[in-house]
């Protein structure tokens, strides 16, 4: 890998200083963009903390050319490199190339399909008993609801744990270890120390070793499960498969990409649905529209809300590729060893696209699908998200039940909640208040 290009290759960028610009990004990331966007075009260059600088693109053409790049010369797995101490070294999020794609392909059959639809059931289960636990009548923080249901609902989709004892083992483990991770402090520490020293913190050691035991022990318990032919959870579904060179998938590797599917499909859906609820809130007639909806056994409008909410709102603002041989992106010249980095919040916003940008339209989804590199809160190319459709019809779901069961209105007097960020995610500043009814 080359070294990072002189900035002088790169599109022209802000001049501040690469801590004042790390600050930007950690505390006003939206703002910040807007700005870079309005001064320097839809190509620029920022520099954010320990990282090569970023060629920010935020033209659907210059995406296009990024996504469709061979995956050899536009890398992921090397950009994600910080997610490793967590994730584990064989995470699919981490690799790149053939190793990639054999493990996308292993990956996949468990979130397509009849294995996907049969998640459908559990969701809606999950989501109506976490509504009818909501305080009535007092403001109520939507972010920590929606990130103990969609713990839950990978609990039992994706670990398949069932019984009472295994579900609340894992779940204290995993709720410990995410809930540390996602602190501004533990952030910095792996920031600071870089991935491979992190697992020598004691406090980060035992938490992971924790998660390791219990982990260890639901691949091992499942292995020998009587009915392991049966069953339809994501492990299981991994434990009989084997990849196109008949070798299984080792523990070690099943062990890394459960706790990548628990990571990047947890906080990252949860944020999604407060985001959702938080703008709804604000928009009686549609949340009434839904309602209706909900009442009369249809989704196709809340199918448009979820699409909507990821444009306005969506929960990880970038996608980052390092870029091993010079690739020309929209008419950018980017140089081998540059970061491409196609920047979703910024796209989003397009006014040639998406008209009146800035309000909450889900209509702009009723009738029009959204396009592949105007619409892409999934990222794209061979390493779009492997749980989108996952999570659509978990927040279909939720959101659905939540319009059945609950009557909510904003918990202030105010237009919407400020952004906030959550380690990788952005979220509302409050938390997503509301009160239900
Ligand atoms: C609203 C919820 C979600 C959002 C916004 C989201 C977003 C993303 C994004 C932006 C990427 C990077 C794509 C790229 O680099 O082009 C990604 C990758 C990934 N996501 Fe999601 N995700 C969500 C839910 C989920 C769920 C529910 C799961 C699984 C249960 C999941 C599993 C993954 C995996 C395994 C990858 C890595 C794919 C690869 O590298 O090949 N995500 N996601």
């Amino acid at each position: 890998m080359a070294p990072p290009p002189d900035l002088v290759d790169l599109p022209p960028g802000p001049r501040s200083s690469r801590a004042l610009q790390t600050l930007a990004w950690a505390t006003r990331p939206v703002p910040f963009l807007l700005r870079c966007q309005e001064q320097f075009g839809d190509a620029f260059t920022i520099r954010i903390g320990t990282e090569p600088p970023w060629a920010v693109l935020a033209h659907p053409d210059m995406v296009r050319d990024v996504f469709t790049a061979d995956p050899e010369v536009a890398r992921a797995g090397e950009a994600n490199a910080i997610l490793e101490p967590v994730l584990g070294a064989r995470s699919v999020l981490l690799v790149d190339g053939r190793e990639h794609l054999r493990q996308r392909r292993l990956l996949l059959p468990p979130f397509h399909g009849e294995a996907l639809a049969s998640y459908r059931a559990t969701m809606r289960e999950v989501a109506a008993a976490e509504i009818a636990s909501w305080p009535r009548g007092a403001p109520l923080r939507t972010q920590p609801r929606m990130a103990a249901l969609t713990l839950e609902i990978i609990l039992r989709t994706v670990f398949g744990a069932r019984d009472a004892q295994s579900l609340a083992r894992l779940r204290t483990v995993l709720r410990r270890m995410l809930e540390d991770v996602a602190t501004p402090a533990s952030f910095l520490l792996v920031a600071l120390l870089g991935p491979k020293r992190v697992r020598s913190v004691p406090r980060l050691r035992k938490l992971l070793e924790a998660v390791d035991r219990e982990v260890f022990a639901a691949i091992e318990a499942r292995r020998a499960a009587p009915d392991l032919d049966e069953r339809d959870d994501v492990l299981s579904l991994l434990l009989r498969a084997r990849a196109e060179d008949g070798d299984d998938l080792t523990d070690q590797e099943l062990r890394d990409e459960l706790v990548t599917l628990l990571v990047a499909g947890h906080e990252t859906t949860a944020t999604a649905l407060s985001w959702a609820l938080e703008r709804l809130v604000r928009d009686p007639a549609r949340l009434e529209r839904l309602r209706g909806e909900a009442a009369d056994g249809h989704s196709a409008y809340a199918q448009a809300v979820c699409r909507e909410a990821l444009r306005l709102r969506p929960v990880i603002p970038v996608v980052v590729r390092r870029v091993h041989a010079p690739l020309s992106a929209g008419g950018v010249e980017l140089p081998e060893g540059a970061t491409a980095v196609p920047c979703i919040q910024l796209v989003h916003r397009r006014p040639d696209v998406y008209p009146d940008p800035h309000r909450f339209v889900p209509e702009r989804f009723l009738d029009t699908a959204p396009g592949t590199y105007t619409w892409f809160p999934f990222g794209g190319g061979v390493r779009r998200c492997l749980g989108a459709s996952f999570a659509l019809m978990e927040m279909e779901e939720v959101l659905l039940e939540v319009a059945r069961s609950a009557e909510l209105r904003p918990a202030r007097d105010d237009d919407g909640e400020g952004v906030t960020r959550r380690a990788i995610t952005l979220a509302p500043a409050r938390g997503g208040e509301v009160v239900a009814a």
